[in-house]
Formats: structure tokens, sequence, C-alpha cells
């Protein structure tokens, strides 16, 4: 045998513990799972407890450790010191070799602390996503800074990511282009065809989604507003899938509850909500992994933030980031609805964020730089090469 080969599995450690991370790590930890080289032990903190629970399963892998972290109305200082608390234990006890995060959620900042801690090297997923502002989103683009200090392997998404990186000073060994998961996860889930889709009018469907911290109060609360004025063209369906955030839905509740042409529904399960994703003609939203799913199926996408960490989807004429003026947003949507040339153009520009093999690229990396690669699948080739670059703010302002 030779000898950088190593005989047992790599313990990977997968740290996890909200909707989005849940989604984006599940093609990992299935990768991981059907390999004899890695080991993938899941710890979800248990961040959101709803949300991420109707998620698990996409991980076919099950949880080894759970925390339970959520507090209703919890500041972030209290869930950050919760989460490095617990994870801290957790890494001690479970010894990985490495740990996964993803994103810039608390729990991905606090996983890559905790290990950081221990000398443990962090894999970080979904790296060098970068708005350019500090506290916007907040306080996303300061954890994935943060993290960008920490970890030993940076995995990114698009070329613009890994640039990022780069002009921040991380060595260009360490950064891999390698497309977005949520992409690998998205295909594997509407390959399985059985998600329910949630319109049945012949009305135009717009599919609506609202939770950032930096949009809720007074801003979400005329957002919802303006989104009742959407509903009241008479030809629209309207799906809201209603984020658990109680801020979120004190905003949103009492503007649109009431209205006919708005089905609030509980957060779907992913298998749902990417059958009603597929199945919509317009997309309003100022979530994140929303604004890469979206232009996979092409479906055009209205921004609704002052900054966007995903300009690549604007670039590509996929999505606009429209802000949060309410008469910016009911132009837009309004244009979009009554404008053919408009949509189709929006629709057809395609999807900037991978090619479904992002996960492949993501393991065989690990699986080399722990000597576990002997026999395994070649790599697939790489996305793209990273070019160095700055860290522009991308804003409407
Ligand atoms: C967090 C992430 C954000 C991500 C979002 C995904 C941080 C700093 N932000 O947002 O990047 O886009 O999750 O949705 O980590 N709640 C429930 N049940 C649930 C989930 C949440 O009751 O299943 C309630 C809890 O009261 C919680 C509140 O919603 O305190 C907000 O959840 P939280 O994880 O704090 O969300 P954000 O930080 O806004
Ligand atoms: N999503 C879901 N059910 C819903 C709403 C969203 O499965 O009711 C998925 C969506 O497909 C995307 C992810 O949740 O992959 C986005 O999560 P969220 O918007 O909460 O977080 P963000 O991506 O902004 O961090």
């Amino acid at each position: 045998m030779s000898p950088n080969v190593i005989t047992t599995p790599v313990r990977a450690m997968l740290v996890l513990g909200t909707r989005p991370e849940a989604i984006k790590l599940a093609p990992v930890a299935r990768a991981m799972a059907a390999s004899p080289l890695f080991e993938p032990v899941v710890v979800t903190t248990g961040q959101h407890r709803e949300m991420l629970h109707q998620m698990l399963e996409l991980l076919q892998v099950p949880a080894s450790v759970e925390l339970d972290v959520m507090r209703d109305r919890q500041e972030l200082s209290k869930l950050t010191a919760r989460l490095v608390d617990g994870l801290g234990d957790v890494v001690r006890a479970e010894r990985p070799d490495l740990v996964v995060v993803q994103g810039d959620t608390t729990t991905a900042l606090t996983g890559a602390l905790a290990a950081f801690y221990e000398h443990v090297p962090v894999a970080h997923v979904e790296a060098g996503l970068r708005t350019g502002v500090l506290d916007n989103p907040f306080p996303e683009e300061l954890n994935r800074r943060l993290i960008g200090r920490m970890a030993r392997w940076h995995f990114a998404p698009t070329t613009r990511a890994a640039g990022h990186l780069t002009a921040e000073g991380v060595p260009a060994a360490e950064v891999f282009v390698t497309g977005n998961t949520v992409i690998d996860n998205l295909l594997w889930v509407l390959d399985q065809g059985n998600g329910r889709n949630l319109f049945h009018s012949d009305l135009r469907r717009v599919l609506i989604t609202l939770h950032r911290r930096e949009n809720q109060g007074d801003k979400m609360r005329a957002m919802g507003r303006t989104l009742r004025r959407l509903a009241d063209r008479g030809d629209v369906e309207i799906v809201l899938p209603l984020h658990k955030s109680p801020a979120v839905r004190e905003a949103l509740l009492p503007e649109l509850s009431d209205h006919p042409a708005v089905r609030i529904v509980e957060p779907l399960g992913y298998v749902d909500f990417s059958a009603t994703l597929a199945g919509c003609d317009l997309v309003l939203t100022d979530s994140g992994g929303i604004q890469e799913e979206a232009p996979t199926l092409g479906k055009p996408t209205l921004v609704l933030r002052t900054t966007t960490e995903r300009p690549e989807a604007v670039e590509s004429g996929a999505a606009r980031l429209v802000g949060t003026e309410p008469q910016a947003i009911l132009e837009a949507a309004m244009q979009l609805l009554d404008d053919e040339e408009a949509y189709a153009s929006m629709a057809k520009a395609g999807n900037p964020f991978g090619d479904g093999l992002a996960t492949e690229r993501i393991v065989a990396q690990l699986a080399e730089d722990f000597g576990a690669d002997a026999g395994a699948a070649p790599t697939p080739e790489p996305l793209i090469v990273p070019q160095p670059g700055g860290p522009g703010s991308y804003s409407t302002a």
C-alpha cells in the first residue's frame, strides 16, 4: 500500500444549524457517507428548530450530536456565546480531522472558531461572498470575513468569490472554485420529482420570501403594504412561505394575512419548495439561496435588498437588485408582469453558480489533501480558474 494512503476514513465534522446550511451541506454529507474515505459526523446546533428539522432528511446521515441553542428572540451575543461553548465541547469530545462549515451564519462562525481553538482545520463551503459593506447583510458579512481568516480550505462558488479571498491575502493554493453546492442539491431533489407545487391557479404566480434582519421592523411592514398593492392587481396568485422568526411574522402578517390573493404558508420542506419555485413565474426575495436557485430554473428574481453578495446573477441578467423602497419594488414587479420582453430576457439569462459538481470537487480536494485519494474517482475539471480581484461594494446606493 502506498505510504500516503491513510488507512482510516477521514473524520469530517459537518456543523449546521439553520435551514440553508442543511440544504447546502446535504450533498456533502451524502457524498462523504457514500465514500469509504470519509466518516461524516453531523452536528446540529439547533440555531433553527422547526426549519432545520424539516431539512435534515436531505442529509441521509443522522446527526451524531444535537445541541439545542435556540431561545425566543435571543440576542446575537447570547446565541454566539452558547454556540462557541457547546461546539467547543463537541469538538473536544469528537476529535474530528477537520470541521466543515457553510456560509455565514452564527453557527458557521462559531463552528469555525471552536475548531480553530482546538487546532482542528476548517473547510469553508461557499467562501468568498462579499457585499463590501460590513454591516449589510447584518451580521453575515462580518461572519464570512471572519471565517475567511480561520479556514484552511476555501471552497468558493465562483471566480469572483475566489478573487475576493486572494485579494484579502488568502493564499491562492487554499482557494478552490467549485460552484455552489445548492445547485447540486436542487438538481438532485428535482430529479426525484415528488415535490408539491403550491400554486394552483392560472393567474401569474409570484413566490415571495422575506426574513433578513436589516429589513425587519418598519421597512418590512412597508414592504408588506407594497406586496398588498401587488396582490390588488387581481391577476396574480402570491405564495408566501413565512419564516418562523417572530420579527418577520409581526411585520408581514398584519399587512397580508387577510388578502384573498395571498397564500401564506408555514416554511415548506425543500422538496415542496423546489417544486413551487419551479412552478412560479416570478420571485421576490431577500434570501441568499433563492438568488442562486431561481436563475437555475429560469425564474426572474427581484432581490429586495440594498446589497447583494451574489452579483453574478444581477450581471447575468437573471436577477435585479431593486432595493427596499416600496415604489421601486412595485414598479419592478409590475414591469415584469406586464412587459413580456423584459420578462423573457431575465428568464433566459441562466445560472452562474455552478454545474452541479461542486460537491464532487470539494470531496475530492479534501481526500487529496488528507492523502486519501488513491483509487478515488477523478476530480472533475476546475469550474473556472481563480482570478485575483477586489472586494468592491455591490449595492443600490
Ligand atoms: C439566520 C442567519 C441568516 C440566514 C437565516 C436563514 C445568522 C446570523 N443569520 O437568520 O444568515 O439567512 O438564518 O433562515 O445566523 N425561529 C424559530 N424556529 C425556527 C427558526 C427560527 O422559532 O425554526 C425563530 C427564533 O425565535 C429565532 C428567530 O426565529 O430566534 C430568528 O432565527 P435566527 O437563526 O436568529 O435567524 P437570523 O439570524 O435572522
Ligand atoms: N426554502 C425552503 N422552504 C421555504 C423557503 C425557503 O426550503 O419555505 C429554501 C430555499 O430553497 C433556499 C433556502 O431555503 O435553499 C434559503 O433559506 P433562507 O432564505 O432562510 O436563508 P438564506 O439563503 O438567505 O441564508
